[in-house]
C-alpha cells in the first residue's frame, strides 16, 4: 500500500514500519517531518472531500488555560508550530518524557505500536502510580483506623493523605468533604439514595440533561419510579451544547434536585456549568456535577464552581480502577443519611440504636479500597506536577489538530461540534459501521471506542445508535492523531485500492 523508503510515500495508507519504530522509540522528531509532508502533499478531491463546516479547525490562545476554553479559529497558527517543535511539551515536560512514564504506551498490538485513544473509557497509569501501589502492599498494608501497630499507622496516614490530596486537587475546603467510593457511578447512586431520596415526595422533580451518561440517568430513574418523582431533561442545540434558556425553563416549585455532567463522554461538550449551577441555586435547588470526563482535562475548583456535589473516578485520572470520589458540601453531607451500614462508619452501636460518625466515614462502611485510594493520591501528585492548566492548554491544541485532521476524511461526519469541547472526537464514517471502523483501527494499533458509549439518549437525539470515539489525554501526540487520520483515510479508500491491485 505504500513505499518502503523514508522518502515521500506514494500512497496514503497505514504507516511505514520505520515510522512506527520512530514513534515507538519516542523519536517523534524523525516522524514529524513525514507528517508535515503527508498533510502538505494531500490534495483533497473537491468532489468527494468537502470539508465539514462543523469541524472547523480551532486553536486555543497560549495564555488561555480556561477549562474547555473556546478555541480560536485558526488551526494554521497551531499546526505548523506543533510540527516545528522537535517534540511537543506539556508545560515544562517534553512529551517524550511523559510517555516514558506510562509503560503500557510501549505495548505492541498486532505488531503495531499501541496508540491509546480510548481515554474517555479509561486512562493509562504512570509507573509512579503502579510503583506507589506496590510500595503500599510491600511496606504499609494494614486496615486503617483500627490498630495501635505501626502498619495501621502507615496505612491510615497514606489513606488520609490521599484524601487530603484529592481535597486540594479539586479545591474542596477540607479532606472531610471527600468521600472515597468505587467510582463515579457509585458516587451518583450515593447522592441519589443518601441525600435526595429522603427529600422526595410524589410529584417532585429532578432535572438532568440529554448529555448524561447512563450512570447519571438510571439512578434517578430508579429513584423516580420508587418515589413517584418525575425526571425532566434539559435539551441541547444542534452542536450538542446545553440550551441554557430551555434548562432554566425546567425549574418550578416541584424541582428538588439537579444532576448534570460537566463534560459529555459521547460528544465532548463542556457544559456551561457556572451558569447552570447559578440557575439551580437561584431556584433553590441543589446540584450534583458528574465530573468523570472533566477531571483529567482541566483544573477543577469545586468551591469556585459552587457545586453542591462533584463526582469522579480514579481510573479516568490516571489512577486505579475501583476507587472514586464524591465531594459534598459539609452541610449536605451532614444532612445525608448513611448509605450503607457496617464497620468504620459508626461511633457507637447497641441493639437499641447506632450513633454514626461524621462524614466522610459515615459513608465509608466496611474496609475501603485503601491501596487504590493511595494510588489515586499518586496519580494526583503526577498530574499536579505537570499542572492541570498545562494539560488543558496542550489538549485543547491537540483537539483542535484532531478536528482539523479528521475534517480531511471524506464521508466522516462529526457527532457533536460544540464550541467548548474537551477530550472527545465522536464521528461516523459513511459506508462503514462504527464497529468496522473500530476493528480496522485496531489493526493499525489504534484503540478507540466504537459503540453507544453508555450515552444512548444523546446519540439517538442525533440519529445514531453508535459512533466512533477517539478520546485524548495529555500523553497523546500529534503523530498519533495523524496516524489516526491516515488510517481512516486508508479505510475510506479500501474498495478503490483493492479493485486496482
Ligand atoms: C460522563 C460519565 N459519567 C459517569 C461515568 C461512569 O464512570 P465509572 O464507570 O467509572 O463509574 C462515565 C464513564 O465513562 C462517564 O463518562
Amino acid at each position: 500500500m505504500s513505499t518502503t523508503t523514508n522518502s515521500v510515500p506514494k500512497h496514503w495508507g497505514l504507516p511505514e514500519e520505520w515510522e512506527l519504530a520512530a514513534l515507538a522509540a519516542g523519536r517523534l522528531a524523525e516522524y514529524l517531518p513525514r507528517l508535515a509532508y503527508s498533510s502538505a502533499g494531500y490534495e483533497p478531491d473537491p468532489k468527494t472531500e468537502e470539508p465539514n463546516p462543523s469541524y472547523a479547525p480551532r486553536v486555543v490562545a497560549q495564555d488561555d488555560a480556561t477549562p474547555g476554553a473556546q478555541a480560536a479559529s485558526d488551526a494554521g497558527a497551531f499546526v505548523p508550530a506543533l510540527r516545528q517543535a522537535a517534540l511537543p511539551y506539556v508545560g515544562e515536560y517534553p512529551l517524550e518524557k511523559i510517555r516514558a512514564d506510562f509503560p503500557i504506551l510501549a505495548e505492541k498490538i498486532k505488531d503495531r505500536q499501541l496508540v491509546w485513544l480510548d481515554n474517555a473509557a479509561t486512562t493509562q497509569r504512570p509507573a509512579q502510580v503502579i510503583e506507589r501501589i506496590r510500595h503500599y502492599y510491600e511496606h504499609e498494608n494494614s486496615n486503617v483506623h483500627r490498630g495501635a501497630h505501626t502498619l495501621a499507622g502507615r496505612s491510615t496516614e497514606a489513606y488520609e493523605g490521599a484524601r487530603a490530596k484529592v481535597a486540594t486537587f479539586i479545591g474542596a475546603p477540607a479532606p472531610e468533604n471527600i468521600v472515597f467510593v468505587r467510582g463515579t457511578t457509585e458516587a451518583l447512586n450515593l447522592v441519589a439514595n443518601a441525600y435526595v431520596r429522603p427529600l422526595l415526595r410524589p410529584g417532585d422533580e429532578i432535572i438532568v440533561t440529554l448529555l448524561e451518561h447512563h450512570s447519571n440517568i438510571v439512578p434517578w430513574q430508579i429513584l423516580a419510579e420508587e418515589t413517584g418523582a418525575l425526571l425532566r431533561v434539559a435539551t441541547v442545540d444542534a452542536s450538542g451544547q446545553i440550551l441554557v434558556s430551555e434548562y432554566a425553563k425546567l425549574f418550578n416549585r416541584n424541582t428538588r434536585f439537579v444532576s448534570v455532567t460537566h463534560v459529555s463522554n459521547a460528544l465532548g461538550t463542556v457544559a456551561p456549568l457556572e451558569e447552570m449551577i447559578g440557575i439551580a441555586h437561584a431556584q433553590g435547588a441543589r446540584i450534583c456535577v458528574d465530573g468523570a470526563q472533566s477531571i483529567s482535562h482541566m483544573p477543577i475548583d469545586v468551591s469556585a464552581l459552587d457545586a453542591d456535589f462533584f463526582a469522579f473516578s480514579g481510573h479516568k485520572l490516571f489512577g486505579p480502577t475501583g476507587i472514586g470520589v464524591l465531594y459534598g458540601k459539609s452541610d449536605l453531607l451532614e444532612a445525608a443519611r448513611p448509605w450503607q451500614g457496617g464497620g468504620n462508619m459508626i461511633s457507637d452501636v447497641t441493639f437499641a440504636r447506632t450513633v454514626y460518625k461524621k462524614a466522610p466515614e459515615k459513608f465509608e462502611a466496611g474496609t475501603g479500597n485503601i491501596a487504590d485510594a493511595v494510588g489515586l493520591g499518586a496519580a494526583i501528585d503526577y498530574v499536579s506536577a505537570i499542572g492541570m492548566d498545562n494539560v488543558a492548554r496542550y489538549e485543547q491544541e491537540l483537539l483542535a489538530y484532531g478536528i482539523s485532521e479528521l475534517g480531511r476524511i471524506p464521508g466522516l461526519r462529526p457527532v457533536g461540534s460544540a464550541t467548548r469541547r474537551a477530550g472527545v472526537l465522536s464521528f461516523v464514517l459513511d459506508g462503514h459501521s462504527p464497529e468496522e471502523v473500530g476493528r480496522y483501527l485496531n489493526e493499525a494499533g489504534i484503540a478507540v471506542r466504537a459503540g453507544h458509549h453508555c450515552a444512548q439518549p444523546i446519540l439517538r437525539h442525533f440519529g445514531y445508535e453508535a459512533t466512533v470515539r477517539p478520546s485524548i489525554a495529555f500523553y497523546n501526540t500529534p503523530a498519533e492523531i495523524e496516524h489516526l487520520a491516515r488510517t481512516l483515510l486508508a479505510l475510506t479508500r479500501l474498495p478503490y485500492i483493492s479493485s486496482t491491485y
